[in-house]
């Protein structure tokens, strides 16, 4: 290896290891220069051409909600809603469905801890709230290409010393009208995913992980 690649190799290998989930901001907003960055680095990130085929329409587009904006203050109490109707439908279903109840008991109690802030964390809790919307296509594999774009970004994020949070809620707002028609797209038409961006307000340890040796399998 050059000496330059051995260099690009180990910043590569230290910004993966910094990427974490950053839940508290610092008020500071990031400047639009970071966040255009940001949307460059989902937009380079591997899309399924063959699922969408040709269209006229992009494959991926970005919605940059700021904190305090009217927007913002629309979007709130539609994604807590979202979070809400969630919240009561998994709890229908797993007063009826035991094996269910045990599978979900760590996700429902997060929904509960979310009805009790009022406030989905990331929406309104941190400067930026970007909402990444993949068209649809077939096979779907819209989800596994906006989480493609979501690593992308993350690891800028933390390239450029930002803190981010996925907010998966989100993907619950594709067919939710009010919501797509505040970021002007047609509903039911693209799949969605979003994350919070802000100047983290600690810091956090590198990512832990367990050796590769104690899960990798390498098959004769
Ligand atoms: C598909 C997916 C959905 C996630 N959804 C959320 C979320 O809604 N809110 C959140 O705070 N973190 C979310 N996370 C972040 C994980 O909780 C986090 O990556 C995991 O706890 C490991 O911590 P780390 O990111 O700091 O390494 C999500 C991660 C993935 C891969």
């Amino acid at each position: 290896m050059t000496a330059s690649a051995d260099q690009d190799n180990a910043v590569l290998d230290r910004i993966i290891g910094e990427r974490r989930s950053h839940r508290k901001f610092a008020a500071g907003i990031p400047s639009n220069e970071m966040i255009e960055s940001i949307i460059h680095a989902g937009l380079h990130a591997p899309y399924a051409a063959a699922a969408i085929g040709s269209g006229t329409d992009y494959f991926r587009r970005f919605f940059v909600i700021r904190k305090d904006s009217k927007a913002m203050q629309a979007l709130i109490p539609l994604v807590f809603g979202e979070a809400v109707a969630m919240a009561d439908a998994l709890e229908r279903e797993t007063a009826r469905n035991a094996g269910l109840r045990e599978q979900a008991a760590g996700f429902l109690e997060r929904l509960a801890m979310i009805r009790g802030m009022g406030m989905v964390p990331g929406v309104g809790t941190a400067p930026v709230y970007l909402v990444v919307a993949e068209k649809k296509g077939f096979p779907p594999v819209e989800a596994q290409s906006l989480f493609a774009c979501m690593e992308n970004m993350w690891l800028k994020a933390t390239a450029l010393g930002l803190g981010f949070q996925v907010v998966s809620i989100t993907a619950q707002m594709a067919e939710n009208t009010a919501f797509c028609h505040i970021l002007g797209i047609e509903p039911g038409k693209w799949a969605l995913m979003g994350c919070a961006i802000g100047h983290p307000a600690g810091t956090l340890s590198p990512s832990i992980r367990p050796s590769e040796k104690e899960v990798t399998a390498w098959l004769e």
